[in-house]
């Protein structure tokens, strides 16, 4: 999912999501077996609180998404690679932040991958770039200029998940959404064959259909493809795509609240897609709504899973949908006819409504480590009165500013926009309190004594119009006055990308 998608998804859901019963025909579809259906975790930042679920909650949720016969008995997981970038509703680390670096312990994607696989072992894997980090473009966000560093890259994704969490990725793809490029696919394909990875296929190009003129004007290029995925195809495909003669997927679908008419919508769309469109698998984005709910796009998951400081999940009707029994078992069920009649059934609203509830005291709330990124944001959207507090460690005498938010209206794709509290702290000793992220509204200025390569405690007070911070302990600034927003996340980040470190987080909220 991203920004772009928006329109021409909810023209598509709104005029389309409706819970009619089709006639159903499937003499097309003989023959054409099925791949599975999907969860795509990222596009981004999507399970991002799903990983501090205490146990057994966690592993309750992950067992309604993946243990076969059981919730949703999903039979794909695609996530997204994270390339560092804000992508929609949060960002993801990359395996390598600089050219000579490599980590495959980032982020939870592995982590996810390995739970999965442990519930379901011939669960299918997919991987997808949303963005790269600027080295891969020589500083231009543009990834293919130079072809071969680009799939190095995305080739060595593929090998550490292998050796270092024994996952076996069985498809990747292009560039979520954006251009294709038919060299860099003929280069990938290349690419993954020279290290042994002749079974990995690629899908292309996760976006509309268009590639599938490019496929059959270009014998080479087909022979790299294996898969043709696009995104909110509406249930139908093109003549073009059929052409192609590979196998067609809806790579990206779904995108709707998950009540009940979001389930019938999720129905109908599985359904669809196979018997209309002759797609053989279909992804829902997303996997496990498990961002903020004032987050872009929220609650746009299979179920929800947002308040890991209570242990309070939802299993929602498309989990339900996703794992009525016929669809979960039989591989090839989807040339029974009879089988899509009894799934539409089940897009009877009110024929099924399904929320269990696990509440737990409150907890503190925990921190992991993808504090290198931009912004993110922490707690609850309500909150008016708040003191946040942080210990914070520039890594770099350029560093353009570290800073504790409080009262932030906005994160995910939206955060560049984002009011809030702003108290920033700079390696060249000064700090500024602004009321935007932009810094185009300043509060407070002056001089903090604050330096790269130490650590400095900085403590945020906000509460009804006046806001105050601390450095170290001591007063620093005091009675700024705070018109809006009036309730927000706390929030602490960098400016653009660069590397600080945070400890000791706490809020202490009303
Ligand atoms: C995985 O697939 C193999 C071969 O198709 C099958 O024998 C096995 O039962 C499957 N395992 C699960 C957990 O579905
Ligand atoms: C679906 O519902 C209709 C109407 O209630 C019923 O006649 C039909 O038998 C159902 N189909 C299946 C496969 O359960
Ligand atoms: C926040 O503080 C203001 C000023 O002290 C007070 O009027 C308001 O009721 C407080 N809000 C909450 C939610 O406690």
């Amino acid at each position: 999912m991203e920004l772009l998608r928006v329109a021409v998804f909810l023209g598509l859901c709104l005029g389309a999501c409706c819970c009619q019963a089709v006639v159903l025909s499937d003499s097309a579809g003989l023959g054409r077996g099925f791949d599975g259906i999907g969860g795509l975790s990222g596009g981004g930042a999507t399970s991002r609180l799903l990983v501090n679920y205490a146990e057994p909650y966690r592993s309750q949720i992950l067992d309604f998404l993946f243990k076969p016969n059981f919730g949703a008995s999903l039979h794909i997981l695609k996530v997204e690679i994270g390339g560092d970038a804000q992508t929609t509703d949060g960002t993801e680390p990359s395996h390598m932040h600089y050219e000579n670096d490599e980590n495959y312990f980032r982020g939870y994607e592995w982590w996810l991958m390995r739970e999965a696989k442990k519930r379901n072992p011939n669960i299918t894997l997919i991987g997808l770039p949303w963005a790269f980090p600027g080295w891969v473009g020589h500083g231009k966000s543009w990834p293919y200029d130079f072809p071969d560093i680009t799939a190095a890259y995305v080739v060595k994704w593929i090998l550490g998940a292998k050796q270092y969490h024994d996952l076996d990725i069985h498809y990747v793809g292009i560039w979520n959404e954006r251009n294709f490029d038919s060299k860099y696919i003929k280069v990938l394909r290349n690419a993954l064959d020279k290290v042994g990875l002749t079974g990995v296929g690629i899908i292309a190009a996760d976006g509309d259909w268009s590639i599938a003129d490019s496929l059959n004007a270009d014998p080479h290029l087909s022979e790299c493809v294996e898969v043709v995925g696009a995104h909110y195809p509406g249930t139908t495909t093109v003549k073009e795509a059929l052409q192609t003669q590979k196998k067609l997927w809806s790579s990206e679908d779904y995108s709707s609240v998950n009540d009940e008419v979001g389930g019938g919508c999720w129905a109908r769309i599985l359904n669809q897609n196979y018997v209309n469109g002759f797609m053989t698998a279909t992804i829902s984005w997303n996997l496990v709504s498990s961002y903020y709910e004032d987050l872009p796009f929220g609650r746009d998951g299979l179920m929800t899973a947002e308040e890991p400081w209570s242990g309070h999940y939802e299993v929602a009707p498309p989990i339900w949908i996703t794992g009525n029994p016929p669809f979960s078992e039989a591989p090839n069920f989807a040339d029974q006819t009879g089988v899509f009649e009894y799934y539409l059934n089940l897009t009877d609203p009110g024929a099924h409504s399904f929320t269990l509830r696990q509440v737990l005291t409150e907890r503190p709330i925990t921190w992991a480590a993808d504090a290198d990124q931009t912004i993110s944001v922490i707690g609850d959207h309500q909150w008016q009165n708040v003191t946040v507090s942080c210990d914070v460690f520039m890594e770099s005498v350029k560093t353009g500013g570290v800073f504790i938010a409080a009262r932030v209206d906005k994160g995910g794709q939206c955060v560049r926009s984002a009011q809030g509290v702003f108290f920033w702290v700079f390696a060249d000793g000064t700090y500024k309190v602004t009321n935007d992220l932009a810094g185009q509204t300043v509060l407070a200025n002056g001089q903090s004594g604050t330096r790269a390569y130490g650590w400095h405690t900085l403590t945020l007070t906000v509460e009804g119009q006046y806001a105050s911070g601390l450095l170290n302990g001591y007063p620093l600034w005091k009675n700024a006055v705070v018109l809006a927003p009036p309730n927000g996340w706390a929030a602490l980040g960098t400016h653009s990308f660069e590397l600080a470190q945070f400890d000791n987080f706490a809020v202490l909220a009303e």
